[in-house]
C-alpha cells in the first residue's frame, strides 16, 4: 500500500454534490437532543460545525414520527420546532464550508410503550420479540428490555413511507443537502428486508422481491421530494444488531442493489459488519461484491475503517468513499489529522449517549493539543 496516495483527500462528486474529500461523517446517534421536544439545539449545531471538513456529513439517525422513535433523546425531524432545530445545525454546517445529509429513521420494534404515541406497543413485520437488546428510554429508567411488537396491517405501510416523505420534506426546509435512508442495524426498513425478522405471508414477506417491497415504497416516497442525486440508503447486510439476521445475505443485498440502482439512488453506504465495525471474519467481501456489480452508483463503506485502510480500499476499487464514526466523535480534525497522517485522539465510549458539551463538543484539535 502507498501511504503518500492522495485519493482520499481528492474532490469527489457525489450524486451532483462536490465533496473536497472522500472522508464521511457516519450517521451517529448522541441522544442529545434538548427537551421536551426532541429538538436540535445550539450545542448540536457546535458539534456538527467543528466536523465540516469532512467531504459529507451524515445527521445522526433523526425519528420521522413519534412511533420511529426507539432512545430517549434522539432528535426528531416531524415537529415545525425540529424542523427550526435542524435549520440551524445545516446553517452552522454550511457557514463552516461543510455539507450535510439526514438520516431518517423509523426503528419499528426497537422502541418501547414509553416512548410510543397513547403508550402503544412498537410496530414491526412481524410479532416477533428482539431477544437480547434493550432500549434507553429515559434518565430515570435507563435501559429497559423490548416488549413484543405489533405486527403492522399492510394498509398501515403507505402511511408510514408518508412519514418517511414527510420527513424528506422536512430536512429540505431544514437545508439539508440530501437525505439518507436508514435502512441498517435491526431498525424498521431492515426488520423488512431480512428474513429472521420479517414473516409475513403477504406481499411484504417471503420472497426477497417482497421483503423488498416496503423499502422501494419508502424509496418511492422520498423521491418524490428530492432529485435521485440527492438520495442515499444505508444497509448493514451481515450485522446482527438489533437481534437480527437474513438467512441469505448475498441473494438478499444483490436483489437490493440492483433495486437501488433501478430507483437511481445516488451511492449506498454499507456497514460492513457488525454495528460497531467488528468484523474478526473479514469483511463480507462477496455481499460487498455482488453490491459493487449491480450498483454503478456510489458505494461508501463503514465499520472500523482506519486511514489506510480507506486509502488502501478506495485506491482498491472496493469503495468510493469510507465514513468514519468513532474516530470524527473523538477527532473533529479528522480530515487534518488523516492527511498529515497524525495521531488521532482515542473516544470516550461513556459519553457517547447523552450528556452535555463533555465527550461532545471539547474533543481538542491537533492545534489545540500542541
Ligand atoms: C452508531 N452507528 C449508527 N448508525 C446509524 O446508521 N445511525 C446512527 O444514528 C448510529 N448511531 C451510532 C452511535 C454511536 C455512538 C456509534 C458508536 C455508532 C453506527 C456507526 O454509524 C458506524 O457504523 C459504526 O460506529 C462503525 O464505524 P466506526 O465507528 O468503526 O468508524
Amino acid at each position: 500500500m502507498n501511504n503518500t496516495d492522495n485519493t482520499l483527500f481528492e474532490p469527489y462528486t457525489l450524486g451532483d454534490l462536490e465533496l473536497p474529500n472522500r472522508i464521511v461523517m457516519a450517521p451517529l446517534t448522541r441522544a442529545r437532543a434538548s427537551q421536551p421536544g426532541d429538538i436540535p439545539s445550539d450545542m448540536n449545531a457546535r458539534y456538527y460545525a467543528q466536523r465540516a471538513s469532512a467531504g459529507l456529513i451524515i445527521s445522526e439517525a433523526t425519528q420521522v414520527s413519534q412511533q420511529g422513535q426507539g432512545y430517549a433523546y434522539t432528535p426528531g425531524i416531524y415537529t415545525p420546532e425540529q424542523v427550526a432545530g435542524w435549520r440551524k445545525v445545516t446553517d452552522a454546517v454550511h457557514d463552516a464550508g461543510g455539507r450535510m445529509h439526514a438520516q431518517l429513521w423509523h426503528v419499528g420494534r426497537i422502541s418501547h410503550p414509553q416512548l410510543q404515541p397513547n403508550g402503544d406497543l412498537p410496530v414491526a413485520p412481524s410479532a416477533l420479540k428482539p431477544e437480547g437488546s434493550q432500549v434507553f428510554i429515559s434518565a430515570e429508567s435507563g435501559m429497559v428490555d423490548i416488549p413484543t411488537p405489533r405486527a403492522l396491517e399492510a394498509d398501515e405501510l403507505p402511511d408510514i413511507a408518508e412519514q418517511f416523505r414527510r420527513g424528506a420534506e422536512n430536512a429540505r426546509e431544514a437545508g439539508f443537502d440530501g437525505i439518507q435512508i436508514h435502512a441498517a442495524n435491526g431498525y424498521l426498513l431492515d426488520q423488512f428486508i431480512k428474513s429472521g425478522t420479517n414473516h409475513r405471508t403477504d406481499e411484504y414477506g417471503g420472497s426477497v422481491e417482497n421483503r423488498l417491497r416496503f423499502l422501494m415504497m419508502v424509496v418511492e416516497a422520498v423521491k418524490q421530494v428530492w432529485p435521485t442525486s440527492r438520495i442515499g440508503i444505508r444497509v448493514s447486510p451481515t450485522g446482527s444488531f438489533g437481534s437480527i439476521y437474513d438467512d441469505d445475505p448475498l441473494s438478499t443485498f444483490r436483489a437490493l442493489a440492483r433495486k437501488v440502482q433501478q430507483a437511481g439512488l445516488a451511492y449506498i453506504e454499507v456497514v460492513e459488519d457488525s454495528f460497531q465495525g467488528n468484523h474478526e471474519n473479514g469483511r463480507p467481501e462477496s455481499v460487498i461484491e455482488a453490491i459493487r456489480e449491480e450498483f454503478s452508483g456510489s458505494y461508501i463503506g463503514n465499520g472500523a475503517y482506519s486511514r489506510d485502510e480507506a486509502i488502501e480500499r478506495i485506491n482498491g476499487g472496493r469503495c468510493d468513499l469510507a465514513s468514519f464514526g468513532r474516530p470524527i466523535i473523538a477527532n473533529p480534525d479528522l480530515v487534518e489529522r488523516f492527511s498529515r497522517n497524525a495521531a488521532l485522539n482515542e473516544w470516550d465510549h461513556s459519553t457517547f449517549y447523552g450528556g452535555d458539551e463533555r465527550g461532545y463538543t471539547d474533543y481538542p484539535t491537533l492545534e489545540e493539543t500542541q
